[in-house]
């Protein structure tokens, strides 16, 4: 089998990419190593920024989005009982943010390839990358007990923080840096009524607390937990005695609800892998960096690598100019260190460290109190929360 370029991982980076290159005439397969279903059903991350919404609308699939996704125009910090607006249309110039499910970006992104004719090969296990450094890599991998290869112009390593791709990149060329942080999320999906118009971060002595939603009938909740936890210590009256607690007002706010119909624990950990590239493979997403998802980066992060990726793998395949492929890296992680950042101080400034450390607690109130009184303070969590300030934005 042969394309131009071979795509590893079928989330929304890879599924992105084989669109964008289709609409420029260039050719891909996307290899999945798991199901369509399983692929479509996974509940994950839901904020998409103000341009990560512009780009699917932009480019044909947003459709759905419009219609069943919700805008958001801020959101609410709230510690020490009382809630504070932070108003991203006053303060970024009327950008705003969307809520709808990376499932549902997946499910409308398959859909658009199948549409198309594109292929992507679900059920299939890349086992290796071959020959990054020539002009003719392959990916192998296994379908239905097959042995398989591949072979492409250029591979694209969307696969994933757990994928072959990264370790791909030899260990003498590659810098990884991390930061793990001492709690976990525990997160639920709930069968109710929302409590909040808009997302609502808390800071309670307790720990975290975050209110999100999914859809008008489905709510989205999470509060900090220790990374050991199992779910099955959290029967659901323990969890919303939990949550009223963090989140309980002065002024007697009350928290909808539900039925409880999923119960998962997210771990927290920041991650870069430098370089991006190898050769000929490219990694983008959560490949090459994980957030902490206080900031909710994570998929925003994986689309900007994509608009990147696919504007130089495009002027590469029209005019063999290989400029924007070689500053694929260095053009990502200025965006990359920059998201990571920013997670990294939101997750700081929202959640118990240490649980004995009042000073610490103090800190954090007053940083809390000043990024939700000052005009100043407040742009910065609206521009980044909106990702109006995380680097240079990319043409198609
Ligand atoms: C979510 O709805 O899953 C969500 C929202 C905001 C975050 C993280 C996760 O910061």
């Amino acid at each position: 089998m042969r394309t131009q370029v071979g795509i590893v991982g079928g989330g929304p980076a890879g599924l992105l990419l084989s669109h964008l290159l289709h609409l420029q005439g260039i050719e891909s397969v996307v290899l999945e190593r798991r199901s369509r279903e399983d692929l479509e059903t996974t509940v994950r991350a839901g904020v998409l920024e103000h341009g990560t919404a512009g780009l699917l609308n932009e480019v044909g699939v947003g459709e759905r989005m419009l219609r069943e996704g919700s805008v958001h125009h801020g959101i609410e910090l709230r510690f020490d009982g009382r809630g504070h607006r932070i108003d991203f249309a006053d303060l970024t110039d009327g950008l705003s943010i969307t809520i709808y499910g990376q499932q549902e970006v997946v499910k409308d992104l398959i859909r658009a390839r199948l549409e198309a004719n594109g292929k992507i090969l679900f059920e299939a296990r890349a086992e290796s990358v071959e020959d990054p450094d020539t002009d003719s890599p392959k990916i192998r991998f296994l379908q239905d007990g097959q042995q398989e290869e591949i072979s492409c112009d250029y591979v694209a390593g969307c696969d994933g923080s757990f994928g072959v791709c990264r370790t791909r990149i030899p260990e003498n060329a590659r810098t990884e840096y991390t930061r793990t942080y001492p709690f976990g999320w525990f997160g639920i999906l709930v069968e109710g009524p929302p409590s909040t118009e808009e997302l609502i971060y808390t800071l309670h002595d307790r720990g975290f607390a975050l209110v999100s939603t999914r859809s008008p009938e489905v709510q989205r909740l999470y509060f900090q937990c220790d990374p050991q936890d199992d779910v099955e210590e959290w029967p659901d009256e323990r969890i919303w005695d939990e949550l009223s607690t963090r989140l309980a007002t002065h002024d007697g706010w009350e928290l909808a609800g539900g039925k409880i119909f999923q119960k998962d624990i997210v771990q927290m950990r920041s991650f870069v892998c430098e370089p991006m590239q190898h050769g000929r493979l490219f990694l983008a997403g959560d490949a090459a960096h994980i957030v902490p998802p206080t900031g909710a980066k994570g998929m925003n992060l994986a689309v900007a690598d994509i608009r990147v990726l696919a504007h130089a793998l495009t002027e590469f395949y029209r005019s063999e100019d290989m400029r924007l492929l070689d500053a694929y890296s260095e053009t990502c992680l200025r965006r990359v260190w920059r998201a990571q950042r920013f997670s990294w101080w939101m997750t700081s400034m929202l959640h118990r460290f240490d649980r004995s450390d009042s000073f610490q607690l103090k800190v954090q109130q007053a940083e809390l109190d000043y990024v939700t009184t000052s005009r100043a303070a407040a742009t910065t969590i609206a521009e980044n929360y909106v990702g109006a300030a995380l680097g240079t934005s990319h043409p198609l």
